[in-house]
């Protein structure tokens, strides 16, 4: 069954420039780097080290996070509904998803579960099965960190309402994407907002956003929680 990535995957780069978006950061590189720089400080501060987890990246794309991560964590995954953005990551070990809410792994196989810009992409009323799916491959004590465009971010929606491949999407909001944690039965539940600064000003004064964090106003935020 195709998936609405399968059209964007080849030109998957080009598509996603935007004047706005390109003057944050002239490479989208940085948007990686600092996704991860956040889930990594937040595993720190839990106390969790990432040499021994195995990570599964949900809706895993071309593989970029996968693959900046990859050096730090015991192994790797990934999966997506769309084949061909699998195509594009034929160095990451990952499978196909041929139904949107169903994770394609058994009960507790991972320690950390990733979705980077994936739920705005799934129907609101496939979330709740989405979300229940991820508490379910977690292992007990398991991460689940869901990163999201932040609709209260006026730069984010005029950038969203922008990109040809966001035309179907439908954003969510921090307060919605704790409730389908919580939902689902995961706890301890935490929230970061980031992305306030272009990458140059961010990278001479990272503390700034760390103090920012819980104001919810940053282009993207992120929820964690854990799995009790
Ligand atoms: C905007 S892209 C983000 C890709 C990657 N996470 C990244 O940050 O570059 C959204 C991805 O989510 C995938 N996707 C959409 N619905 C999904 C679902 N229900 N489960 C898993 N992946 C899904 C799409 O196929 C696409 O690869």
């Amino acid at each position: 069954m195709a998936s609405e990535f399968d059209q964007y995957a080849r030109d998957y780069e080009a598509m996603q420039k935007d004047p706005l978006r390109h003057s944050f950061s002239k490479d989208g590189t940085f948007f990686f780097e600092r996704k991860w720089l956040l889930i990594r400080s937040y595993l720190a501060s839990q106390g969790r080290g990432l040499s021994s987890m195995s990570w599964l990246d949900i809706g895993c794309g071309k593989g970029e996070l996968l693959r900046l991560g990859r050096p730090e964590v015991a192994s790797i995954a990934g999966c997506d509904v769309s084949t061909a953005m699998l195509d594009l990551c034929p160095d990451i070990p990952s499978r196909p998803m041929t139904a949107p809410e169903r994770l394609p792994f058994p009960d507790q196989s991972f320690d950390l579960l990733t979705a980077v810009c994936v739920y705005h992409h799934v129907a609101p009323d496939g979330r709740a099965a989405l979300t229940r799916e991820a508490a379910r491959v977690l292992r007990r004590d398991g991460v689940l960190a869901v990163i999201e465009h932040n609709p209260l971010n006026p730069a984010t929606r005029l950038i969203v309402s922008r990109l040809p491949m966001d035309r179907n999407a439908i954003l969510l909001s921090a307060k919605e994407t704790r409730r389908l944690f919580d939902d689902a039965g995961l706890r301890n539940l935490d929230t970061a907002y980031f992305l306030y600064l272009p990458e140059k000003p961010f990278r001479m004064f990272p503390v700034l956003e760390t103090a920012l964090k819980r104001i919810p106003l940053g282009g993207q935020y992120a929820v964690f929680g854990h799995k009790r």
